[in-house]
């Protein structure tokens, strides 16, 4: 059985999102359409035999997330439970503090994630690159490669090439030390509790003093960096490996960073999730109203106009004004060029042939009102009209 664990960070985080954090917590912000966390969610659940997705943080529970978890927990059918660290304890203490919770019902491996990071989520590959190397209970972290300049603003990676063992690991270094970067993916088993409770009682002991001293002794000793206090201790143990990714990734930092990292997301949906896309090939005019669960591809949207909730437009051109209602289908034929001949043209047809109306796009005029749940096919709707049915190859006059 495995689980998954999001770091997610909290309130005194994410300054280089402000103003968009004080709305909405960095981690639920959308990147392309929906929250930042859903990306993770998503691999998560699709990885079999994933138990349990947990949320481990310091935001005071909220109403944004509590939404999240449960409108996740349905769509993806996977439970997700919110963990809230009295402190922020770092990405080593935080999992170490709530260790029992990961570790109850006997997980054999893990994953942990940054939850500001876009990425792939290559977590099957994760897994059998962890069964190919060595015993299976070595750590696996997700590396890319950066620019030598960039790199030196993310934990740096320099591997065994024939292995891929971690053979130094530096975070954040000033000078360059490798171009493969930590990705802030990491498949782990339990035994990592055992370093990391080791890095726990060290700091209890240099810390008994200052206990004395001040009372404080107990939270500093249970703040534990992932990266600085354990990967840097296990790179060259036989024990730490890195698993090289080509796909997408970023991390997602500052409010531009959520725009490219959306632009990665809406690439990938192409192969993964064709119908949260607009488009292909779709113009929008100004103060046009789009509702949620909109398709729109091949199609020319003139402006003021509004498409309701889940309606579906292909291969039309919407007048200025004009109005689809809620799941309503307007649809054409295309007129393309035919793609098989490398020099044709656009074949220019009569509006009729055989007293027929030829199939083409679709065409709305201005102020056209179509009702909630029609279809409309191959038609041409003239100006002002108001709709009350179905129609197939028409001119409505
Ligand atoms: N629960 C919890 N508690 N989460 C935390 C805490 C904490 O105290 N501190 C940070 N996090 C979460 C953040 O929300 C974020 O998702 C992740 O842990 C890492 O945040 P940072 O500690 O700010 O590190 P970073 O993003 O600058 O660098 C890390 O990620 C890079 C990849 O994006 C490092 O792991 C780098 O090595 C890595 O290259
Ligand atoms: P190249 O592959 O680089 O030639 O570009 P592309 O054709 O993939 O276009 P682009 O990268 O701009 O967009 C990728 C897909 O996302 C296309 O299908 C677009 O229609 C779609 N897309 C672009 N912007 C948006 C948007 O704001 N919202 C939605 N839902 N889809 C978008």
């Amino acid at each position: 059985m495995l689980k998954s664990v999001i770091l997610i960070g909290g309130p005194q985080k994410g300054t280089r999102f402000r103003p968009l954090s004080f709305e909405v917590p960095k981690p639920l912000f959308p990147v392309a359409g929906v929250p930042m966390l859903q990306h993770h969610v998503e691999e998560c659940a699709k990885v079999p035999n994933m138990k349990e997705i947990l949320l481990i943080g310091f935001y005071q529970p909220n109403e944004e997330l509590t939404r999240f978890m449960s409108s996740a927990q349905q769509e993806f059918k996977i439970s997700i439970r919110y963990l809230q660290e009295y402190a922020a304890l770092g990405t080593g203490g935080g999992i170490y503090h709530f260790r029992d919770q990961i570790l109850s019902g006997g997980p054999e491996a893990f994953f942990i994630m940054n939850a500001d990071v876009c990425s792939e989520f290559p977590l099957p590959e994760m897994l059998n690159f962890q069964k190919e190397h060595g015993e299976s209970s070595s750590f696996v972290i997700l590396g890319t490669t950066a620019n030598r300049k960039q790199s030196m603003n993310y934990g740096c990676i320099v591997e065994n090439q024939q292995t891929n063992e971690v053979l130094h690991y530096v975070e954040k270094p000033s000078t360059f030390v490798s171009d493969i970067i930590n990705c802030g993916i990491y498949l782990f088993t339990p035994e990592i509790f055992q370093h990391i409770g080791a890095v726990f009682q060290q700091n209890q002991q240099d810390m008994l003093l200052d206990e004395q001293t001040n009372g404080n002794g107990w939270h500093r000793a249970e703040a534990i960096r992932l990266e600085q206090d354990i990967f840097t201790a296990l790179a060259g143990q036989g024990k730490l490996y890195v698993y090289k990714t080509p796909a997408i990734w970023s991390q997602i930092k500052s409010a531009g960073s959520a725009i490219y990292a959306s632009r990665l997301y809406l690439n990938q949906y192409h192969k993964t999730h064709p119908e949260r896309l607009l488009g292909p090939n779709v113009s929008i005019g100004t103060g046009v109203t789009i509702g949620a669960g909109v398709r729109v591809r091949e199609s020319i949207i003139l402006h003021g106009a509004t498409l309701q909730d889940h309606s579906c437009v292909l291969n039309c051109i919407v007048g200025w004004d004009s109005t689809i209602g809620k799941w309503a289908r307007v649809e054409g034929t295309p007129s393309d060029p035919n793609p098989n001949d490398p020099y044709a043209k656009i074949d220019s047809e009569t509006l009729f042939r055989d007293g027929e109306l030829t199939p083409s796009i679709t065409i709305l005029g201005c102020n056209v009102t179509i009702p909630a749940e029609v279809i409309i096919l191959n038609s041409i709707v003239l100006p002002y009209k108001d709709l009350n049915r179905s129609f197939k190859n028409q001119i409505i006059l």
